[in-house]
């Protein structure tokens, strides 16, 4: 039996998990046992607990309870508790997600006392290191054992940065293992997308109807928190949402709702409130939010996982950053990168408003066995599915 800790602390995080929760499960309870430690970096119940609940994820065994505070301070407090936890449970590997304070924080616990990490959603570069996700990745990858990628272009990333693809287990910090398994959200979006349509009401609580309305999400600490890019990003809403008679929802982060009035201003922080089409919402649960991503016309978001999924969903996405770590999607046209840049905006806007009927979504994200890829490696098992192989076409096939 082996034993893994897995690490919790931010919504996608907790949405990650439950991809590898349910394999374990349902094929590998009797070879893996799997310790949660949630950290509390998100703590509202609509940012943690709504996805332990409604994903069939394990309650996790340790809360940490960290709360928000300023980097630093927050992670700091997240090694410390993790410390203790993983000295008590001595887990054969510490298994981490993404990019976020949790996932640099169990980097750095587990590394000291030489605990092997698991790195899920390796590779991935925004080549930005202003952006705190992007120090966060690339200190946990270079710290992991065994490096799981979900698409060619991370997995090409980590043999750049000196990662052998030839290394063979035993696999240890000096000689990691690197893996292009797939995405274990893909492998969620389609576990989840039937459940969504016959569990999730939001469509008739809101009046919308499928194909009418455009979603939206910013949360980006770089959108937020300097007012001359949230006021582009809502002057560029405002204008499709009049001028277009859009319906647009918004599932606003926390963070986003504490800062909109005061870094909109007040002019545009009334207009907004007098634009009776855009819709602003706290944040959406996961099926509430899969519904909203198979029912719009168009995605709208700085979020790595909203990018993923509208292209898993078929919908063009419009991105609000400068860069994406999702590269595959923007070559496939099927999204484009607008920065936080009204004119730019407005632009991807028209553009997808004449070509939408055109647009491909070849599979780009695996076979929606990532996880069970991802176990078996753990167990040092070849793998029987080969995470980014052949059929991906039964998902698509349902839309
Ligand atoms: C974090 C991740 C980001 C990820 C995002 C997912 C880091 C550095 N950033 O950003 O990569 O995309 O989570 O959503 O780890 N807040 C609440 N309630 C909560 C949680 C947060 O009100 O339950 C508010 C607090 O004011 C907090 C702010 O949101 O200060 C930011 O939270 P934090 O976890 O620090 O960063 P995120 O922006 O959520
Ligand atoms: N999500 C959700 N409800 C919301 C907004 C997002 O369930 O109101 C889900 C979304 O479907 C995706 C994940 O949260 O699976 C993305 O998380 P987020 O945008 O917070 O972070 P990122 O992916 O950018 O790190």
């Amino acid at each position: 039996m082996k034993k893994i800790v897995t690490i919790i602390g931010a919504r996608p995080q907790i949405i990650k998990a439950a991809a590898l929760s349910r394999a374990i499960a349902n094929q590998y309870s009797d070879q893996i046992t799997e310790v949660i430690v949630h950290t509390g970096q998100h703590y509202d119940t609509n940012m943690s607990k709504v996805f332990i609940d409604e994903l069939g994820i394990p309650n996790p065994n340790y809360n940490l309870n960290v709360g928000s505070a300023s980097h630093g301070m927050q992670t700091a407090r997240m090694i410390e508790g993790l410390e203790t936890i993983l000295l008590d449970e001595k887990p054969d590997f510490l298994v981490l997600y993404g990019d976020t304070n949790s996932t640099l924080a169990g980097a750095i616990a587990a590394s000291k006392i030489h605990i092997p990490i698991v790195h899920i959603e390796a590779g991935l570069r925004s080549f930005n290191k202003k952006m705190p996700e992007e120090i966060n990745r690339i200190l946990c990858d270079h710290a992991s054992t065994l490096l799981f990628s979900p698409t060619a272009t991370g997995y090409n990333n980590l043999i750049r940065e000196g990662f052998n693809s030839d290394s063979q287990a035993p696999f240890h910090p000096d000689h990691p293992g690197i893996f292009h398994c797939g995405d274990i959200m893909y492998d969620n979006s389609l576990f989840f997308k039937e459940l969504a349509k016959s569990k999730s009401d939001i469509l008739e609580k809101y009046g919308l109807a499928d194909g009418q309305f455009i979603l939206g999400t910013i949360h980006r600490n770089n959108n937020t928190d300097l007012p001359e890019r949230l006021q582009a990003i809502f002057a560029a809403l405002i204008e499709i949402a009049e001028t277009y008679q859009e319906n647009i929802v918004l599932p606003l982060h926390p963070r986003t709702s504490q800062l909109l009035e005061q870094n909109l201003g007040s002019d545009l922080y009334q207009k907004l409130q007098s634009t009776p089409t855009i819709k602003i919402l706290p944040p959406v649960s996961f099926l509430d939010m899969i519904q909203l991503e198979s029912n719009c016309k168009l995605v709208i978001t700085d979020s790595g996982g909203v990018q993923k999924e509208a292209y898993f969903f078929q919908k063009p996405g419009i991105i609000l950053r400068s860069e994406t770590e999702w590269v595959e999607i923007v070559q496939e046209q099927a999204a484009i990168v607008t920065d936080a840049d009204k004119e730019k905006i407005l632009s991807a806007y028209y553009h997808f408003r004449s070509t939408e009927i055109g647009l491909k979504f070849p599979p780009l994200f695996g076979d929606g066995k990532a996880a069970e890829f991802i176990c078996e490696t753990i167990l040092g098992i070849e793998p029987r599915t080969h995470g980014t192989g052949a059929d991906c076409h039964d998902f698509y096939d349902w839309l």
